[in-house]
């Protein structure tokens, strides 16, 4: 078995915008989608981590005397930061770093002239990691939207979001055509489905079936995605551009074929978002749900051959847990990011209760790589947990290395069983601003930062014990792991 990981693996961290940046005010930014979700405090959550924001909550987000506080309004202050964090992310020896581009900092409305300021910020953070030999991996959409489309159009359910989108992809093809190589159309796509506002800007009371609004909107950005591979692939030929899916590695909880039925829906529903990216068209599973369904989604015949002519290069995928199904009676549910399963008796929970699964990773990568046959790169996974400074000032993350050392186990096994893995990038290599709670606390990262839930602290950088561990796997190409 070979122990190192292939030559030129790319190996680093993943970010999004909203949840690092901050700045949201700063150099022309309009203000985007995730900076008007509240934080909600654990108790008043009850149990619900899911990301909505009402009607209710959103106007009073452009309160100044709101009595809530919008953590991803502030991140952790990259804008700000960015080149000490480089300089960290490169003595850790990262080749790749995932970032995301925040389309109101381009394009403050989400229509009109290109944002000057803005367009510099990017510059600058990509020099930065030219600098060091990072690779920047560029997600175009990673939970975030300009407010005024939501006000102007209701979010993705408009079609003129296509256009609007890919004017602003093509602005940053161009722009970057000689800094960036490899690039992600929409985070976790199929996310959509379960927090539309989101994923899609869609503000759940405003529609009479948001059900249906929310697979139309889908269609949107599928097209929308498609329209950018093509215009990234006219625009510089040496770059690729993947998709990126929550991937919801899924169990039977018996071998009743019930339960196994169940779960090959569940996965189908799953691999449909995929299916579309990579095959080029809805699969006949979806039209079948969507007949039964009452689902009717508008495609035009030019918007199949879109789809059908911009196929990715690449898979890319999130993954943190796997879950379980069964088609009844249905047990105790364990929570994940956006989407829950039964509880899994053979697996620990992390702090939040999502399910660590080392070997379900290596069951995705093998599944994944069977059915379509195309480079797959994991761009997300790690682990959340409390972190505490101890007497001596160290952070001590045991757990997280644990976590790490097993999953890249996992990869690596899988890459001996002959699957293509372009690259790993941990979730959050620095602390950041979970997605669904909005917490920081909920941490992440190889280096911390000083500041807490409401925003206060000294964003002060420090190295936790992982710092150094991930340094040196990536040093040894994964060869100590
Ligand atoms: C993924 C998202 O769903 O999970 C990230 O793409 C997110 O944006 C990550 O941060 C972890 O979720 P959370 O809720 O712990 O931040």
């Amino acid at each position: 078995m070979n122990k190192r990981f292939p030559e030129g693996f790319l190996w680093g961290g993943a970010t999004a915008a909203n949840q690092l940046e901050g700045g949201y005010n700063l150099g022309g930014k309009g203000l985007s989608t995730a900076d008007m979700i509240p934080f909600i405090p654990k108790e008043e959550r009850n149990g619900d981590n899911s990301v909505h924001v009402t009607s209710e909550q959103f106007k009073e987000a452009y309160l100044s005397d709101s009595e809530r506080v919008y953590p991803k309004r502030w991140g952790v202050d990259f804008y700000h930061h960015y080149k000490e964090d480089i300089a960290l992310f490169a003595e850790m020896g990262f080749k790749t770093f995932r970032l995301s581009i925040s389309w109101a900092r381009i394009f403050p409305n989400g229509e009109g002239e290109p944002n000057e300021e803005g367009l510099a910020f990017y510059d600058r953070v990509f020099d930065e990691l030219l600098k060091y030999d990072i690779e920047p991996l560029v997600t175009l959409s990673h939970y975030e939207m300009p407010v005024s489309l939501v006000e102007k159009y209701n979010g993705w359910i408009d079609r003129h979001l296509i256009d609007l989108f890919t004017t602003f992809s093509e602005t940053v093809f161009k722009r970057y055509r000689n800094k960036v190589k490899y690039w992600l159309t929409f985070n976790e796509i199929n996310a959509i489905a379960l927090a539309p506002y989101n994923a899609g800007g869609m503000i759940n009371d405003r529609f009479e079936d948001i059900d249906k609004a929310k697979y139309q909107a889908l269609h949107h950005q599928f097209v929308a995605s498609a329209i950018a591979v093509k215009q990234c692939r006219e625009i510089n030929p040496d770059a690729q551009i993947g998709c990126m899916l929550a991937r919801l590695e899924t169990y039977p909880e018996t071998a009743n074929p019930k339960d196994v039925l169940k779960t090959l829906k569940e996965e189908q529903m799953n691999f449909f978002y995929t299916d579309v990216q990579v095959r080029g068209y809805y699969p006949n599973f979806i039209k079948s749900y969507f007949k039964e369904h009452d689902i009717v989604i508008e495609m035009t015949e030019e918007d199949e051959k879109i789809l059908l002519e911009n196929t990715v290069d690449f898979i890319s995928f999130s993954y943190y847990m796997s879950l379980v199904e069964s088609a009844g009676p249905h047990g105790e549910r364990a929570p994940g990011n956006l989407f829950s399963g039964l509880k899994n008796p053979y697996l620990k929970s992390s702090e939040w209760g999502w399910q660590i699964d080392s070997i379900g990773l290596r069951v995705t990568l093998n599944k994944l790589y069977d059915r379509y046959q195309l480079p797959l790169f994991i761009v997300e996974n790690g682990l959340g947990a409390i972190d505490k400074i101890d007497e001596n000032g160290n952070i001590e993350d045991d757990y997280r290395i644990d976590y790490l050392q097993e999953h890249l186990v996992q990869i690596r096994e899988a890459i001996n069983e002959g699957v293509e893995v372009m690259g790993y990038t941990s979730w959050g290599p620095i602390d950041i601003i979970s997605v669904s709670t909005s917490e920081v606390s909920k941490r992440y990262g190889f280096i911390y930062v000083d500041v807490d839930d409401y925003g206060n602290g000294s964003f002060e950088r420090k190295k936790k014990k992982s710092f150094n561990w991930y340094k040196e796997v990536i040093e040894s190409n994964g060869e100590i792991l």
